[in-house]
């Protein structure tokens, strides 16, 4: 055990897998007559939270496809320690230990077990004809899953909810049910596509605390785009700026937060989730 693990882990420091460097290196996305990204290069160095920011059509979302194999980079490549990441299926990428919330969240059938055993799909040994036969193996495996889906309920502040319909919760608490079928992939990375938009003050604190007490807890890199400037300016350890699917700034909050370029593109405008007012598309109206 590390010693500051709060999640309790079932791996100890010496067995658990470490952590890759990712590194995008001149990405390019186009689709028909539009360049969603054009020869984006970012690191994401291990164990750090790393915040992707930029006006709504910057390509933030595009570039979380592109590293969870949704999208196909038309040109660049995307490692993860050793692996090539560019050209894998999503199943292959989330098996390598990167895993994904989104932006929009489409939660409404089972409970928050039923969801977060989802999550732990891509980690269950024994195959399903095996536990639709209630093999004595797989009955326990699907034992232990359980068991790490509740620690990890607990985790993210939703214990007493864990055999809830996710249809009965609010929408803080069904954002919350998303970062914890993730974290139940037992990631490498984790990314995280707009974890507090819509949410109220309060709700976004609570966030930016479990948010920061993840990387605590598992010493694990965290992927974020995020409009909450204030709450990107105090969680992230280093932030790429976005804009018109080029990057047009990086390094520490304090460095971003000084450049004319970043200023003039995106923090000048004082409400980050709007469009620029040039921009004819809102990316993924989500907002
Ligand atoms: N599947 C797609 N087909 C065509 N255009 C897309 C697709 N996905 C994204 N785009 C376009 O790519 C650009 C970047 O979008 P996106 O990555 O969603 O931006 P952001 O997440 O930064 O708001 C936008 O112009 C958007 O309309
Ligand atoms: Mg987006």
């Amino acid at each position: 055990m590390t010693g500051t693990t709060t999640i309790p882990v079932t791996q100890t420091a010496s067995t658990a897998p470490a952590i890759p460097v990712l590194s995008v290196e001149q990405v390019t996305v186009r689709f028909a007559g539009l360049t969603a990204l054009d020869d984006v290069s970012f690191t994401v160095a291990p164990g750090s939270i790393h915040a992707l920011i930029g006006p709504n059509g910057a390509g933030k979302s595009t570039s979380f496809n592109v590293l969870s194999g949704v999208y196909r980079a038309t040109s660049g490549t995307v490692r993860f320690g050793d692996a090539l990441l560019t050209g894998l299926m999503p199943h292959r990428i989330a098996e390598l230990g990167v895993a994904r919330t989104f932006q929009n969240i489409v939660l409404t059938a089972g409970t928050v077990a039923d969801n977060l055993m989802l999550g732990r799909y891509t980690l269950t040994r024994a195959g399903f004809a095996a536990t639709a036969l209630r093999l004595p193996g797989a009955v326990r495996e699907q034992r232990r899953h359980r068991e790490r889906a509740r620690e990890i309920a607990e985790f993210v502040g939703l214990g007493a909810r864990f055999e809830t319909p996710v249809g009965l919760l609010s929408y803080g608490e069904r954002k919350r049910v998303e970062l914890a079928r993730a974290l139940c992939m037992e990631p490498k990375l984790l990314l995280l596509d707009e974890p507090v938009a819509g949410m109220n003050t309060a709700e976004r604190k609570a966030m930016a605390h479990t948010i920061t007490a993840i990387r605590r807890a598992l010493g694990i890199s965290i992927l974020i785009v995020e409009h909450d400037m204030g709450m990107i300016m105090r969680i992230s350890d280093e932030v790429t700026v976005l804009d018109f699917g080029r990057r047009i700034g990086g390094g520490t909050p304090q460095q971003v937060q000084r450049d004319p370029a970043v200023i003039r593109a995106y923090l000048g405008t004082g409400d980050h989730a709007a469009p620029a007012a040039n921009r004819t598309t809102d990316g993924d109206g989500a907002r």
